[in-house]
């Protein structure tokens, strides 16, 4: 039906006849010249038609916004004065020799281009026409190109494609489950997998070697900006690889990502071990692109006299940090530091102290503060020293639960940095390792860290007598403050797996009933495995700059894990409920 796309016509076209198809972006009345900018996938095009255009003027004039025209028309150069810079195109226009159109369009619900004006409901309600914008077309075509080049990639390196089913059992990952209930088997379900963690490890356990698939993964959670109850993972198993094969190879597949896709040398990734990364950002997946550090003044606050910094410091799962922000005394009002006590509030702090530093080498008169009296002048000292302050400098402090710190002053490195633009660099990728096998619940269990088939850096006996020292082999890429991928090295023996789950409270009877599967597969010659899983959405939302990874999704669910385009969830009609045994409490 047509000769070219629309947003590839240049002025090396001119003079030529070419025929385009598209939408009608917007239609202008120009004392008798009538302007159409025509948009298809690749861009958006002005064509133009005048009287001398005949019967196609008149139907031009028909023309509404998102109307699907077809056009015949010759390109010519535009005069210099109507040259337009900011178009792809704009060096040209199409001359308007013939029109069809192919279909018209009610009024559509918001003009695309202010997509702004209307909330995030209505464009999800109408996604096809907000997928039209070429921001979210570009998105979309990012994104495929991701998955494209991780496919080469992949696919170069040896590793296979093998789908895994959705219909399965639970997996555990942390989350709720999404049930199917099962029509033959009344009372059963099925669950959709929250990843295809047990697939892949029964793939190694089959010879596969090396594995990998592009898969839909379910989790009921509470959804934020980066999570969605379903996501895509790009899922790598490898056998007899150590974790250096593994994070390399992973590490070499991003690198060529960017590389080839965005044109960015990201670099070798730096590593940082867990318990590093909490003592100097406050979190397990640190964005340094923030240079500020977080500094520990536990062993100087023990003997003080303000209960608030002492008693933490006294305890043993307590922590007294400090946080400077350099030039912070300028750069932050007295209203924005109560902001930001607010802010940390959120995380639980409750409150923010600091000292505003006016000379660093007068200790009674030079440091401002709400505090500071508290503080002998020995601890001043100290603190200035180890903060390394200078005239100028706000330093912030924690004091809390060394979990509350963290997370307080973690956040709140981070909304400085966004908030003073302190970035150092535009990409900050790096892996964080020797994790924590196992942390405490609120109720004093033993959860894992990762998930209950990684492997102990120790032996299962050391495993059992000191659950809460035993660090696992496992890694998480991180890039820009966001946990891109993570896995591990996996347990292959039946003795450590049992071990695990024994910890963990999971009885050998539920061990059985859940995972007899795995524990029969572990009795087969269950190679030495490990591998990981990337977070395709947030990838290609960190490529793409997108603050949410909706935006890189075609057709998102909401906060609430709906579908507002298809209305799903959706009610079902009796018959079918009875079908699947199923009867509705208090219908
Ligand atoms: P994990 O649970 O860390 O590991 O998930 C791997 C990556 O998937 C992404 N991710 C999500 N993305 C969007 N919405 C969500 N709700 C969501 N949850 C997770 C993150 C995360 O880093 N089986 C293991 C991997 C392994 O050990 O090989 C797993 O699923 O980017
Ligand atoms: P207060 O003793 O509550 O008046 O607090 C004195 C100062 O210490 C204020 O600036 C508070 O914001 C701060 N502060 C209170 N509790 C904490 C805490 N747990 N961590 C850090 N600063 C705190």
């Amino acid at each position: 039906m047509r000769t070219h796309y629309c947003g590839d016509i240049r002025a090396a076209h001119a003079g030529q006849e070419i025929t385009l198809c598209g939408w009608a972006d917007r239609r202008r009345d120009h004392g008798g010249v009538i302007f159409i900018d025509l948009r298809d996938r690749a861009g958006i095009v002005q064509v133009v038609f005048d009287p001398d255009s005949g019967q196609h003027f008149e139907m031009a004039d028909r023309v509404r916004s998102e109307y699907v025209l077809r056009v015949r028309g010759r390109v010519r150069a535009r005069s210099p004065a109507t040259v337009n810079p900011g178009m792809a195109t704009g060096e040209i226009e199409v001359y308007g020799l013939d029109l069809e159109i192919l279909n018209t369009s009610d009024t559509p619900p918001f003009q695309l281009d202010e997509h702004a004006k209307v909330g995030e409901e209505t464009r999800l309600r109408y996604r096809y026409l907000d997928l039209r914008r070429p921001e979210m077309l570009n998105n979309l075509r990012l994104r495929s190109e991701v998955t494209l080049a991780i496919r080469n990639f992949l696919g170069a390196n040896g590793f296979m494609e093998v789908e895994t089913p959705i219909l399965t059992r639970a997996t555990p990952e942390g989350a709720r489950d999404y049930l199917v209930p099962s029509r033959t088997q009344p009372g059963r379900f099925f669950a959709l997998p929250q990843s295809p963690q047990l697939f892949k490890q029964l793939l190694m356990v089959a010879g596969v070697d090396r594995y990998y698939q592009i898969a839909k993964c379910f989790r009921d959670e509470d959804l934020r900006a980066d999570r969605q109850p379903e996501f895509t993972q790009v899922d790598i198993e490898f056998s007899f690889a150590d974790q250096h094969t593994i994070t390399a190879t992973a590490e070499d597949m991003v690198r060529q990502l960017f590389a080839s896709v965005l044109e960015v040398d990201l670099g070798t990734f730096p590593r940082l071990t867990w318990a590093e990364a909490m003592d100097r950002y406050g979190s397990d997946k640190p964005d340094l692109r923030v240079p500020l550090e977080l500094v520990e003044l536990r062993d100087l606050m023990g003997e003080v006299e303000f209960k608030v910094f002492s008693g933490p410091a006294k305890d043993s799962e307590g922590r007294v940090a400090a946080l400077r922000v350099p030039n912070g005394g300028s750069l932050l009002s007295r209203k924005q530091i109560d902001d930001y006590t607010q802010f940390v509030a959120i995380y639980g702090a409750r409150g923010l102290a600091y000292i505003k530093v006016n000379d660093v080498n007068d200790l009674e008169e030079g440091l401002q503060s709400p505090i500071v009296k508290f503080l002998p002048l020995p601890v001043r000292r100290a603190v200035l020293e180890r903060t390394g302050a200078q005239n100028g400098d706000l330093v912030f402090f924690g004091a809390d639960k060394a979990k509350v710190v963290n997370e307080a002053l973690g956040a709140l490195r981070c909304r400085l940095g966004a908030d003073l633009n302190l970035y150092t660099c535009r990409w900050a990728p790096l892996w964080v390792v020797d994790f924590p096998m196992f942390e405490k619940d609120d109720k004093g269990r033993w959860t894992p860290l990762h998930h209950p088939f990684t492997r102990p850096a120790c032996s299962p006996e050391d495993l059992a007598a000191k659950p809460g020292e035993a660090v696992s082999l496992a890694y998480d890429m991180v890039l820009n403050g966001t946990e891109l991928g993570g896995g591990s090295i996996r347990i292959h023996t039946r003795e450590m797996q049992q071990q695990v789950f024994r910890i963990l409270g999971i009885g050998e009877d539920e061990a059985r009933e859940k995972f007899g599967f795995l524990l029969d597969a572990l009795r087969f010659g269950a190679p030495p495995h490990g591998g990981l899983a990337f977070g395709l959405d947030r990838l290609v939302m960190l490529m793409t700059g997108s603050d949410s990874i909706r935006d890189v999704i075609a057709f998102p669910k909401t906060q609430t894990a709906s579908c507002l385009l298809t209305e799903a969830p959706g009610v079902v009609e009796d018959g079918q409920l009875k079908d699947l045994h199923i009867r509705l409490r208090g219908a």
